[in-house]
């Protein structure tokens, strides 16, 4: 199993949007994928996915939910754990349900390759918290100059108190591969300039495509309502690349590595 996380400096990027038609590539390719929707301000990858979530993580962390209850099939293959808008801090569960959680996961190893975590925007604890216990971070950018920048400012966050040293950057929105390029040259000059030991590996690029919007706004998926649309085609090959880092992944033991480092105490 791999788990990937999703995040960007700032919101709007196109993270929600791209992580749920990810999801259904990886579904396509035969992946059996848990798609966990962290974004406790903006979760909405219910709404792009067209469904109403009966129960969310909060009624898990309230112990009124089990972890099963939850669990929604959105699409065949893939499996979606919903987020509660307003659940703040992931740190101060009980040992209890701790232990029933931890339980109930272990039971899910086996039943995924792809994790996918949708992890919001910025720098508040939770997103680096979730950032931080995946095994693949994956970084989206747009050419927009504060997007970059603020790419660049949780990369530095996440290495510098968090231990994450390597990253991959999703370029969204761009016109072409060659604008993609740059932007992920700007931010890695930036980076080798005042990070240590920061790795970041261009994992791909997304055109700025009308039926994104229009997709969301129907409550469809991209792949689905506009397959032939060139972001579909963009989203499909950054699947196919990433299907590498699914490959090597361990067997097992990924999903408690990743539920224990996300509730374990912070580090000082
Ligand atoms: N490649 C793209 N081309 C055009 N519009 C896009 C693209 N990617 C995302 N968008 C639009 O940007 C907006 C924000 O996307 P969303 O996925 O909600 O971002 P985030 O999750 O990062 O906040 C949405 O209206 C979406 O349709
Ligand atoms: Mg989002």
């Amino acid at each position: 199993m791999q788990i990937f996380s999703i995040t960007s400096g700032k919101g709007g990027v196109g993270k929600t949007s791209l992580i749920c038609n990810m999801a259904l590539q990886f579904g396509r390719l035969g992946r059996r994928v848990l798609l966990i929707d962290a974004d406790m301000g903006l979760a909405n990858v219910d709404i792009m996915m067209g469904f109403k979530p009966e129960s969310n993580l909060s009624d898990l962390f309230g112990g009124r939910a089990a972890l099963s209850d939850l669990l929604v099939e959105a699409r065949p293959g893939v499996t979606v754990l919903p987020a509660a808008s307003g659940v703040q801090e992931m740190t101060h569960l009980e040992d209890g349900l701790m232990m029933q959680l931890m339980g109930a996961l272990d039971a899910l190893d086996a039943d995924f390759d792809v994790v996918l975590v949708d992890t919001g925007a910025g720098i508040g604890q939770n997103v680096l918290r979730f950032n931080a216990a995946a095994r693949r971070v994956l970084v989206v950018s747009t050419p927009e100059p504060t997007s970059m920048t603020d790419a660049y400012a949780t990369i530095k966050v996440l290495s510098g108190s968090h231990g994450v040293k390597r990253f991959r950057l999703v370029v969204n929105q761009v016109e072409s591969r060659k604008q993609s390029l740059r932007v992920y040259r700007h931010i890695t000059t930036v980076a080798d300039q005042y990070l240590d030991d920061v790795a970041i590996e261009y994992a791909g690029f997304v055109v700025s495509d009308p039926n994104v919007s229009k997709a969301v706004i129907e409550r469809k998926l991209l792949l689905e309502r506009f397959p032939d649309s060139p972001a579909s085609g963009c989203i499909r090959d950054l699947v196919g690349d990433l299907m590498h880092d699914v490959e090597e992944s361990a067997p097992s033991g990924n999903m408690q590595f990743f539920w224990k480092r996300l509730l374990q105490p912070a580090r000082a």
